[in-house]
């Protein structure tokens, strides 16, 4: 992996933890973040030993937004730029094949949480705050908040939120179903570890074709999503791991995946 000036990457087994790094601006995105992170999904893309994905961030922030001072100097067309670039990095982020957990440790505001939001799933600290402060900069988001928030907590608590520019608790975050599970900040690292550890324990092809499955269906109607449900089952019923898993079952042992 190559060394980024804003993000931090380990391996802990099959787990990697990235963690994005500007703690002076609380980790605010700008362009240069943003192209990082783009080039650690290509990385990430070339390395199937991780089989899932943690992203967190340093200090007291997850990130507090797209860099305000960045974007006071755009033009509405280097913006357009700016929130066209901030979507495709997020879109790439929910579509990885692995599973990724956002553990929200502090500030998820703005731009923070549009990237929360393009994980699978966000866990988050009994100190966190998440938000989508932008009308009161007399924005709107910009890294399609308005388009997953809706997706994830309904139309009205999207509006709700988007319109009031609200920031609110984990709790009530937990409330409305922005983050599904509410951790003290000592034990939020080592818990969604833990959970990551047990999604890694599983197929990784059956993972990865759950999550495409999910994600479709989320993008299109029901019938067309069962229809496609059926033909990743069949697909996972190809690949060797279909065997392995059963056949570890029935021997009573535990499967090995292998990288395949
Ligand atoms: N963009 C650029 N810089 C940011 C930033 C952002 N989104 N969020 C925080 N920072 C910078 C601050 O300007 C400050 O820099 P400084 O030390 O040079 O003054 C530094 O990070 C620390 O932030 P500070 O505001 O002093 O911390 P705080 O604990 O008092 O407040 C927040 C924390 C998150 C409430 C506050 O920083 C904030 O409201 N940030 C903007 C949130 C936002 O509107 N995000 C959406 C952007 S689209």
């Amino acid at each position: 992996m190559s060394d980024f000036k804003f993000l931090l990457f380990e391996k802990q087994d099959a787990v990697g933890v990235l963690r994005i790094n500007r703690p002076e601006v609380l980790n605010a995105l700008d362009r240069s973040v943003l192209a990082e992170l783009d080039c650690f999904l290509d990385e990430l893309e070339a390395d199937n030993a991780v089989r899932v994905l943690v992203i967190t961030g340093s200090g007291k922030a997850f990130v507090a937004g797209a860099d305000i001072a960045a974007m006071s100097r755009m033009s509405p067309l280097e913006g357009r730029e700016f929130s066209r670039y901030g979507q495709k990095v997020f879109d790439r982020i929910e579509n990885l094949a692995i599973p990724v957990i956002a553990a929200v440790n502090g500030y998820a505001l703005g731009g923070g949480c549009e990237l929360a939001m393009a994980c699978d799933l966000r866990w988050a600290g009994e100190k966190a705050k998440l938000g989508q402060p932008e009308v009161g900069l007399g924005i709107t988001p910009g890294f399609a908040g308005t388009q997953r928030l809706p997706r994830i907590c309904g139309p009205a608590v999207a509006k709700e939120m988007i319109y009031s520019g609200a920031v609110i608790d984990s709790q009530k975050a937990l409330e409305i179903g922005l983050v599904s599970r509410v951790l003290s900040q000592d034990n939020l690292m080592e818990e969604v570890l833990k959970f990551a550890r047990q999604i890694a324990a599983q197929s990784p092809v059956a993972v990865a074709l759950a999550k495409a499955a999910i994600n479709k269906g989320f993008d299109s109607n029901f019938q067309t999503g069962s229809k496609y449900e059926a033909e990743v089952f069949a697909l996972a019923m190809s690949h060797p791991q279909c065997k392995e898993g059963m056949s570890a079952f029935l021997e009573k042992r535990k499967p090995d995946w292998k990288n395949e």
